[in-house]
């Protein structure tokens, strides 16, 4: 089985996406992790974001093992990450890679911009999951205060704002749900929620296979 759960930056999909995971006991793929990982190069190199040709060969030598992963999840690699992920060249580089896992025999889990969209637009089951932009500011601003940094919330719904922009503008694999996607709006919802929500979109997805 095949699971794809896109949705925009603190949305709540990566939480979901781990959770659904380990329910079923299927590996996960966080894709945003791909690109941050491109931009981590870049910046380690002294390259400017915008090099094209470095980013395209950071992509094409990606390897995510040899990556830090508590940096990977800083706040500025992820605004860092969306600005290499304009690049067709740097998404085609991280295409094999991502398709490949999504393929593994046992099934995936991948999160992201485009898994539904691009990476596996046969997946099983695919879910987009939304948040007002305002909830999904709140929720990272409390991530950031608990982390001792010091930013307003006003910065961070500006920044959230600004990342949502850009994925969603860019010619190439835009941030959108798939037509056969099913939206999860976790506004209202608590993770403990939005994580059985989705569980219960699995299982009426596998009964409408005949897998249930
Ligand atoms: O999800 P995360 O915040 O880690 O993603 C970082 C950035 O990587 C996103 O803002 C987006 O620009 C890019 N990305 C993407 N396609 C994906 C996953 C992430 O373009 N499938």
């Amino acid at each position: 089985m095949i699971i794809t759960i896109d949705g925009p930056a603190a949305s709540g999909k990566g939480t979901i996406a781990r959770r659904v995971a380990g329910h079923y006991k299927l590996p996960h793929l966080d894709t945003g992790l791909l690109y941050r990982g491109v931009a981590v190069r870049l910046l380690d190199r002294g390259h400017a974001l915008d090099d094209v040709k470095a980013a395209i060969a950071a992509a094409r030598e990606f390897d995510i093992a040899s990556l830090d992963a508590e940096r990977l999840r800083e706040r500025s690699i992820g605004e860092a990450a969306s600005r290499v992920a304009v690049f067709p060249e740097v998404r085609a580089a991280l295409l094999t890679l991502q398709k490949d896992f999504a393929h593994r025999p046992e099934g995936a889990v991948l999160d992201g911009r485009d898994t539904g969209t691009v990476i596996a637009p046969e997946a099983d089951v695919k879910i987009f999951v939304t948040a007002s932009a305002e909830m999904r500011a709140e929720r990272r601003f409390r991530e950031l205060t608990a982390k001792g940094e010091k930013m307003t919330l006003e910065a961070v719904l500006a920044a959230i704002r600004e990342r949502d922009r850009r994925d969603s503008e860019r010619a190439i694999a835009p941030l959108k749900a798939a037509p056969d996607a099913v939206l999860l709006d976790t506004t209202d919802l608590d993770i403990e929620a939005a994580f059985r929500a989705a569980l219960s979109i699995v299982e009426v997805a596998r009964a409408g296979r005949g897998r249930g």
